[in-house]
């Protein structure tokens, strides 16, 4: 089989994670071929990390890696909405190469631009690992439910937060204290603010409202409150109601437009969102002809979500080309947000 060259930017860790998957599994795309690592580029080349990059050709400039004729596949675990994330991803599309994204802002705000780019120029823009980590959340609301029109979708989207309202509950632990602990397991965004502010889960839902509903990604649109007002005392007091605090992100359609919210709610003790510990995601889905679908799993952390973008890398090099979103990029709705005080 054929060789795919991967250029991989961004060495944090989903792409320590990555590296090390394909370091010990090079040829594990179902349809055969090889997948080896022949450049890299990161903030810095000597941070310490679980993986030897000292062998792999270092590239400074993220851009020089995604245009550089080794590479057959640019892979961009950079993060964030603008700056280098994007310059990188643009670049590689417009040279023709395939991209494979774990960027939820990128694409949440770019999107649209971006799928045009990709589809104009006939490759794949794949960003499986940008929503729900290990979950193939992304490829479930794109392809196996186009049979079907999704209403709503509604769930836990950042594991951060999960992770630091579950250990509150049980440890009775400070907010400042179990968020240190999700940085260490490698949960967190760079900026925790994008994790405790909602932003992240807000980035995830547009994502699969765009998905689910046919239209273009509209993070502006979204309705954001996140958990950093939370108190230990409130986690007390719902529980001792029969509730569990979880931060929710929703999205629901109606004749009206598209309602996109990330919000703190109170959830039955009973209810699977309030079963759904640790780090843990969780999202339902309701449509008109499926009823509801509810899927949990892994959010975040290293192995999951480099796991998720090994998929993207092996439906490249199976050669699958959809449109990045649920239909081509000129085909899309407009976003039509809903005004919130009305519902
Ligand atoms: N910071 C994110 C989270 C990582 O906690 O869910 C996965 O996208």
């Amino acid at each position: 089989g054929r060789t795919y060259r991967i250029g991989v930017a961004g060495l944090g860790t989903v792409g320590a994670g990555l590296l090390k998957f394909l370091g010990e599994r090079p040829d594990f795309a179902p349809a055969g071929g090889r997948a080896v690592v022949t450049g890299v580029s990161a903030r810095s080349r000597s941070r310490k990390r679980p993986v030897d990059i000292s062998n792999l050709p270092w590239f400074d400039d993220p851009v020089a890696l995604a245009t550089s004729p080794e590479t057959d596949i640019f892979v961009e675990l950079v993060g964030g909405s603008d700056g280098p994330a994007k310059a990188a991803v643009e670049a590689a599309l417009n040279a023709g190469k395939p991209v494979v994204t774990a960027n939820k802002a990128l694409i949440a705000e770019h999107g649209a631009e971006l799928a045009a780019l990709a589809e104009a120029k006939g490759v794949p823009l794949l960003f499986e690992a940008a929503v729900m980590g290990g979950v193939p959340a992304v490829k479930m609301v794109r392809e196996a439910l186009v049979g079907d029109d999704i209403r709503s979708i509604a769930g836990i989207l950042n594991g951060t937060c999960n992770y630091i309202l579950t250990e509150m509950e049980a440890t009775g632990r400070a907010f400042s204290e179990v968020l240190s602990d999700a940085q260490r397991l490698g949960y967190a965004e760079a900026d925790p603010t994008m994790d405790v502010g909602g932003f992240d889960a807000a980035h995830k839902i547009t994502i699969l409202a765009a998905l689910a509903f046919g239209c273009a990604p509209s993070y502006a649109a979204a309705e954001i409150e996140g958990i950093d007002q939370i108190e230990l005392l409130d986690i007390k007091l719902a529980r001792d109601l029969g509730y569990r605090i979880k931060l929710v992100a929703s999205a629901d359609r109606s004749e009206d437009g598209v309602l996109v919210r990330v919000h703190p709610s109170l959830a039955p003790m009973s209810h699977p969102l309030a079963q759904a510990g640790g780090a843990l995601n969780a999202l339902f889905i309701e449509g008109e002809r499926i009823g509801r679908i509810f899927v949990q799993g892994p959010g975040a952390g290293a192995g999951p979500t480099a796991a998720a973008v090994a998929a993207d890398i092996a439906d490249v090099m199976t050669n699958t080309v959809r449109p990045v979103f649920q239909k081509p990029a000129g085909a899309l709705a407009p976003f039509t947000p809903v005004d919130p005080s009305r519902s």
